[in-house]
């Protein structure tokens, strides 16, 4: 279980640097100033060991099917690497050399016809997929119109992207999303004329917020504004591979609407516990990017282990193994909803605005939950309520800006197949605890008074920096 001093040391108290090194090289100094903007709002990113210790409880890790925690994802691979003696460890060059290989185009067949498109294309990762579509597909006449939330990858690549306009519009708002697709229109000629095209990015199930993008309206509303089907959607389906649809073909699938998305991208590293990514798509779409994604043009073809371990992972899916763990999701997050709605501090916490949990509302009329659930409370009350998670044995990380906009930090919480009732009990009941001594503390007007895990974690820090730790 992870201790106060462990938790001091992931969550230091950041001393600025540039201000003390006077003597040394600017290209330093200049790094380490605008370090200090991040120290300065305590921000910093670091890497640590802070994987989950064994016997706490995994509310963090995207291993949302449990295959890494489970081992199940091992045997297939290793199956995968024993039905292939001789295979070649590296790839030897990019896919349009050396790097390509009948294993490779057998897995892209496999992988299109699971999703039922007629082609797929494999990156190393979604990050790199998202960049490639963003640079490669859109035209200089096009549009890019874009959720605000969408992943920092797709932002990456429309830095470069050459369409004429980039446009984003409300969260998930279907009628700002009517609005800003009306406006490009009637502003851009070629688009209003069916001569140039509108690419709409979404993310299926957003990574930080948990909720779910309103695809069939979404769709609707650009078949209505674009009646010429100069409108596409591309929907990255980095949380929902494995997670939805029938055998986790993804989100788009479970709501039927295949037909409808021009490009999904799939990603390899979170429920399917590999590497990889890979964008199911028409074979126009992968054509343009096998020869304009310079990401993909110009990088090593992925190895027989990362695409072995992909078609493990597959298989485990085309098999139905993978389903039931889909199912025990659903049932999991319902009783998590169900328990602490039961609890008896839950309801003056949210009234207090102590802790929220913005999609539980109306849960029991969805046809299904997600799987991500973040914990909101007041901005500076985030760290505490994870400290306190985390010095109960769950595992549990605070999502800060710049992961998401400022004002928004979050505890975000995330469900697997591997978590069971017990480990959800526990989770509500050290959630409201907290939420409990949050509430006595504000209704004694107690403001300085922080709670008992941040006072704990805070003598840790002292404790360090009497011993000399930094
Ligand atoms: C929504 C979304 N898209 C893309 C990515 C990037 O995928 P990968 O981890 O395979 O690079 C992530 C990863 O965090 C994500 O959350």
């Amino acid at each position: 279980m992870v201790g106060a001093t462990t938790l001091a040391e992931w969550f230091p108290e950041n001393k600025l640097k540039a201000p003390g090194m006077g003597g040394r090289s600017v290209f330093y100094r200049n790094l380490e100033e605008r370090l200090d903007t991040r120290r300065a709002e305590n921000i910093t990113f670091h890497v640590r060991h802070n994987e989950p210790s064994p016997d706490s409880i995994d509310f963090s890790t995207l291993d949302f099917l449990g295959l890494t925690h489970s081992g199940m994802i091992r045997q297939p691979f290793l199956d995968e690497l024993a039905a292939h003696p001789d295979f070649k460890l590296g790839a030897g060059g990019s896919r349009l050399l050396n790097g390509n290989n009948p294993y490779t185009d057998e897995a892209e067949r496999e992988i299109a016809a699971f999703h039922g498109t007629e082609t797929a294309l494999l990156f190393h990762s979604g990050f790199e997929a998202n960049v490639a579509i963003m640079l490669a597909v859109p035209r200089p006449g096009d549009a890019i119109i874009y959720d605000e939330l969408v992943h920092a990858s797709m932002h990456e690549g429309m830095q470069g992207s050459m369409a004429l306009c980039k446009r984003s519009f409300k969260h998930n708002d279907v009628d700002n999303f009517r609005e800003v697709l009306a406006d490009v229109r009637n502003s851009q000629s070629q688009i209003k004329q069916g001569n140039s095209s509108v690419i709409i990015a979404l993310e299926s199930t957003y990574s930080m917020d948990g909720d779910v993008a309103p695809l069939q309206e979404l769709v609707k509303v650009a078949e209505e504004v674009f009646p010429e089907g100069n409108a596409q959607f591309f929907v990255d389906e980095a949380h929902t591979t494995g997670v939805f649809g029938k055998q986790g073909r993804g989100l788009v699938h479970q709501v039927g609407m295949q037909d409808k998305i021009a490009i999904r991208m799939h990603t390899y590293g979170k429920a399917l516990a590999c590497t990889g990514a890979a964008v199911v798509c028409e074979s126009p779409v992968r054509d343009t990017l096998i020869n304009f994604a310079r990401g993909f043009i110009y990088s090593t073809a992925p190895s027989f282990p990362m695409v072995a371990a992909i078609r493990a992972g597959y298989k485990l899916m085309m098999t139905n193994q993978t389903q039931p763990l889909q199912d025990r999701i659903q049932q999991l997050v319902k009783y998590f909803f169900r328990t602490l709605e039961a609890n008896p501090i839950w309801e003056e916490a949210n009234d207090e605005g102590i802790l929220q949990v913005p999609n539980m509302q109306d849960w029991e009329d969805k046809a299904f939950v997600t799987h991500v659930i973040p914990f909101m409370t007041r901005q500076r009350y985030t760290a505490y309520l994870c400290w306190h998670l985390q010095l109960a044995g769950i595992n549990c990380f605070p999502i800060d800006y710049p992961a998401v906009p400022r004002g928004m930090n979050r505890l975000r919480i995330v469900f697997h197949a591997h978590n069971n009732e017990e480990d959800i009990d526990k989770l509500v009941s050290a959630t409201c605890e907290w939420a409990q001594e949050m509430l006595d503390i504000e209704e004694a007007g107690e403001k300085s008074k922080l709670p008992a895990a941040a006072r704990q974690v805070i003598a840790g820090r002292r404790s360090q920096k009497s011993d000399g730790v930094r």
